[in-house]
């Protein structure tokens, strides 16, 4: 294809302790519609995520539970894979940070950071359990809050006032593991030498983030870019770093180069040569991240990747966060919904048409359950299915379940459906799914209005024929409907395709019409959401 683009997508990699929950699929959703929609458009486009394995909570939780942390990450993997696959969301590689790809990569970048000269050594002083025998990371020492005395915080911030802080200056500080009271230790890290990078990342970040995103982070470029330190000591679940017995790379080190390793997995199996993939010419790159983890990919990752020698990436697209009924989500309420208990309840299509409805770029966004049904009953399947079902039903039942031809007027009005094509692909593009919706209803919305007026139900009693046209109008301008909708709701859509007997839409199916064509036997697209059973996964969740 002529412009086909290459492009590499990722999502954040979901920690290996933890199961998927409504939060995370705001992420793993969009990124899955953008996806989606540049291979509908002919562009090669490979979304790539992993697991995210190492780091002391994972090694714990594995110890807890009687595992090994390679037990735990196995099981953990196996888990979000099948809620990915049921909520349709589809990599072209599914991976883990604990391979032998992503050990090579991170050793490959840590070299060329050392050897550029970015790695300094400083002994720190740290939180050390002798009981135990490690060093404490900061969420692992529990104490009351010096600044408002509440008990049972954490040794970086307290849940209470705010206040930030460090685990030493925590009023009797507990080891979280044992119990007993740590001490003090120093001990030698690895930095990497940040501000190193102020006139790249000065430049580097404006250009790759949404204004929104490159003010907040002036305040740290423009400031003084602290070293960050990228060592552990072990135990630590996690990669030994080369030349450096017996000291580990911090998570977030080789969390990142998770993609690049997923992404060689799949230019292994598919005979392509990764480095020249990542680093082409044509290659764009694009992160979906959180706003709380920016920090990460659009300052250290860029820098990282500079400095080895890869290609940086070509934007980095931040969402907020989600709440439900209006509040952060919370376990005593029943709104902190893991993928697995919502799937138990309710339909995944459900979801991905409402989240849709919501996006349109960095805000927060707010899941409410009652307008969550209002939207999916009254829109989703009110207006946009019913014209499907009720026009392929009729033609099937009352008539010879063969299109015709169309009336003039149904001409017109899906040629101007068929005309808002440009204006939904660029909305898709710039990540503003809400409005792409909105012109989606308004084309159901007209169509709907034609349909009451003509009321073939009435009209089929005189005149079959005339009857038939406009069922064909109908069938058409919903079958473009669902092209349009098919990066959101592919099974939707997949069920459409399978109705009108056709083969499978891209974006240049819109241009085809169904005439004098035989439609295949009726099945439901999409059933209506029943409010008991939302009220029933908040009860589960409860739990
Ligand atoms: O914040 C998180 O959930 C991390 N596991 C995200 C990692 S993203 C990437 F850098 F690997
Ligand atoms: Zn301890």
């Amino acid at each position: 294809m002529e412009n086909q683009r290459t492009i590499i997508t990722t999502s954040a990699l979901p920690y290996a302790n933890g199961s998927i929950h409504l939060g995370h699929l705001v992420e793993y959703l969009q990124t899955d519609y953008w996806v989606r929609f540049q291979k509908m458009r002919g562009h090669q486009c490979l979304y790539i995520c992993a697991d995210d394995t190492h780091g002391t909570p994972i090694m714990i939780r594995a110890r807890n539970e009687g595992i090994t942390p390679e037990e735990l990450i196995e099981k953990s993997q196996k888990e979000h894979e099948e809620d990915f696959d049921k909520f349709q969301i589809h990599f072209d590689s599914y991976y883990s940070t604990n391979s032998p790809e992503n050990k090579e990569l991170a050793s490959e970048i840590f070299k060329a950071m050392e050897e550029n000269g970015h790695i300094a050594k400083k002994s720190i002083k740290q939180s050390y359990c002798e009981h135990d025998s490690m060093f404490l990371p900061d969420r692992f020492v529990k104490g009351t809050c010096p600044n408002c005395k509440s008990p049972d915080q954490y040794g970086d911030s307290c849940d209470k006032c705010g206040a930030t802080y460090s685990p030493t200056e925590l009023m009797e500080p507990a080891c979280s593991i044992c119990g007993n009271p740590p001490v003090e230790k120093d001990s030698e890290h690895l930095f990497f030498q940040l501000g190193h990078f102020k006139d790249f990342l000065t430049e580097w970040v404006p250009k790759h983030t949404a204004p929104e995103v490159s003010n907040k982070l002036k305040e740290w470029y423009e400031g003084e870019l602290r070293d960050w330190d990228i060592s552990r000591d072990a135990p630590y679940f996690g990669f030994e770093i080369p030349g450096h017995p017996g000291k580990y790379f911090y998570v977030w080190v080789d969390a990142p180069i998770g993609y690049m390793s997923s992404l060689k997995k799949w230019c292994e199996k598919n005979n392509v040569d990764f480095k020249e993939f990542w680093n082409g010419e044509k290659t764009e790159i694009y992160h979906f991240i959180g706003k709380d983890i920016v920090y990460f990919h659009a300052l250290f990752w860029p820098a990282m990747l500079h400095t080895a020698g890869y290609k940086t990436p070509d934007g980095v697209f931040v969402h907020g966060f989600l709440t439900v009924n209006g509040e952060k989500m919370s376990k005593s309420k029943g709104t902190f919904i893991s993928a697995g208990t919502y799937l138990n309840h309710l339909d995944p299509t459900y979801l991905r048409y409402y989240y849709a409805c919501k996006l349109r770029g960095i805000e927060d966004i707010d899941l409410n359950l009652e307008d969550f049904c209002a939207r999916v009953n009254s829109d989703l399947i009110g207006k946009i299915a019913n014209l499907g079902s009720r026009g392929a039903q009729m033609l099937n039942k009352k008539l010879d379940g063969k299109t015709s031809e169309m009336t003039d007027r149904g001409k017109e009005l899906l040629a101007s459906a068929v005309n808002k094509a440009d204006e939904i692909a660029d909305l898709y593009e710039n990540l503003n799914f809400a409005k792409a919706i909105t012109v989606i209803r308004d084309i159901a919305d007209e169509t709907n209005r034609y349909f009451d007026e003509k009321a073939p139900w009435k009209l089929i009693k005189d005149d079959a024929i005339e009857t038939k046209k406009i069922l064909t109008d109908i069938i058409n301008i919903f079958r473009v409907m669902s092209v349009y909708l098919k990066p959101i709701l592919p099974e939707f859509t997949a069920k459409v395709e399978k109705l009108f007997k056709e083969p499978e839409y891209d974006w240049n199916s819109i241009h085809q019409t169904l005439l004098n064509h035989e439609i295949g036997p009726f099945e439901h697209l999409v059933t209506r959401v029943d409010p008991k059973k939302v009220e029933e996964m908040v009860e589960e969740s409860k739990q």
